[in-house]
């Protein structure tokens, strides 16, 4: 079955807290401890802030948050927030049996066609030093490292306006 990608809403927030979860336990197994994955999921990802978030997707403002869902179920998603003429890439997170299958290259595409119809011209992003799929998977989609934030990488890519 082809992986749809679409506009999050209301009703996803728990299916997205999962993936979310299953991914981050997954991702960063070797980089951060199971206590701290856990609070994290559960204070970033609380039900109230994804909802918030999502609402402000579906109104069109400033938040882009799309889903991949092969039929019903959803697989993973993509959040940005844009300010001016910028775009920073918040989270991209797919469950773990659904990676390296061309997924996460389908939500960043949709998400660039929404942000250059918007004007964006360049979009940030932080992943983890020791991410190493996450990096190879952004390096292989136009990012570049343009510095270092902590534990962090910060990498851009610039659009045409
Ligand atoms: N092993 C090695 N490289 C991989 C893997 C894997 N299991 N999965 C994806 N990649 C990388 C490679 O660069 C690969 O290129 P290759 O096929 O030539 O080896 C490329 O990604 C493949 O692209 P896609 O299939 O489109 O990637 P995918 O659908 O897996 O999406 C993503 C990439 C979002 C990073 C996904 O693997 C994922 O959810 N990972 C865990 C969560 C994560 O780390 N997210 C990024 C956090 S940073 C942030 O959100 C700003």
């Amino acid at each position: 079955m082809p992986t749809t990608i679409k506009k999050l809403n209301n009703e996803d927030v728990e299916a997205l807290i999962e993936v979310a979860r299953d991914s981050w336990r997954w991702a960063y197994r070797d980089i951060y401890s199971n206590e701290f994955i856990e609070t994290w999921i559960d204070e970033k990802y609380s039900m109230e802030k994804i909802l918030k978030e999502i609402i402000r997707s579906q109104q069109d403002l400033d938040i882009i948050f799309l889903g991949s869902f092969d039929e019903s179920t959803l697989t993973g998603f993509i959040e940005l927030k844009m300010a001016d003429n910028e775009a920073e890439l918040l989270r991209l997170y797919l469950k773990p049996e659904y990676t390296h299958r061309g997924i996460g290259k389908l939500l960043l595409l949709e998400a660039e066609r929404i942000m250059t119809k918007r004007g964006i011209v360049k979009c940030r992003l932080y992943v983890h030093r020791q991410n190493c799929i996450g990096i190879s998977f952004y390096k292989k989609n136009g990012f570049e490292v343009k510095g270092i934030n902590g534990d962090d990488f910060v990498m851009e890519k610039k659009y045409m306006s």
